[in-house]
């Protein structure tokens, strides 16, 4: 099977899934789209009233400003692949719990094995803090980590790990707005081979 078809029975699992209380006032799951070509894949928190109506990830404001970004990269939104940390809208968009992150993350794992990205970018918090667990070191902040990049082994899949804040925040903060577009506009070079991140040594 190609990893198109992969990936779909993937989210199909997701779409029944039912190991944490997320599922009981889903409308949808949302496992995430795009055919992730050009490398890159993007991770958000959790799906919002928009995104569960829809059963796609970031269709509602955020969303509109990350197709935005997506094309300030130089990028094809069809051609990323956009997901959350968790797959399922909490309610009343309240943050992810850890036990339902927990729950989520082997999707999410599964989800990188298959698409093998060259570049992790985390939109927000909860995917900076996941994907710095998942890569084995602890996560300091977005005020310290916005903006930089490292190499490190996710779920078995070597690839640079970006991360900048998430759209949502930025909506109503120019400030935020400037420095996410900043942020987005060094996307290109950390997909140039010569230019990939500092390694997790050289971070630290
Ligand atoms: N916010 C997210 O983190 N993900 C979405 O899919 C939509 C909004």
């Amino acid at each position: 099977m190609d990893r198109l078809g992969e990936l779909e029975e993937l989210a199909n699992e997701i779409r029944s899934c039912t190991l944490c209380r997320l599922h009981e006032n889903r409308i949808n799951a949302v496992p995430g789209e795009g055919s992730g070509s050009s490398g890159v894949m993007f991770i958000g928190e959790a799906p919002g009233r928009s995104e569960d109506e829809m059963g796609r990830p970031f269709v509602g404001r955020a969303g509109q400003l990350l197709t935005e970004l997506i094309s300030l990269a130089g990028l094809r939104r069809e051609d990323v692949y956009i997901t959350n940390v968790v797959k399922c809208r909490p309610p009343g968009n309240r943050d992810p719990l850890e036990d339902e992150i927990r729950a989520c993350l082997p999707y999410l794992r599964r989800q990188i094995q298959i698409l093998r990205p060259r570049l992790i970018v985390t939109l927000g918090r909860h995917a900076a803090k996941t994907i710095a667990m998942e890569a084995g070191r602890s996560f300091r902040g977005m005020t310290r980590e916005r903006g930089r990049s490292y190499i490190a082994v996710v779920a078995g899949v070597e690839v640079t790990i970006f991360m900048t804040y998430h759209p949502a925040a930025a909506l109503y903060n120019p400030g935020l707005l400037e420095r996410l577009r900043e942020d987005f506009m060094k996307i290109p070079s950390l997909l140039s081979p010569a230019k990939r991140g500092a390694t997790l040594d050289d971070f630290l």
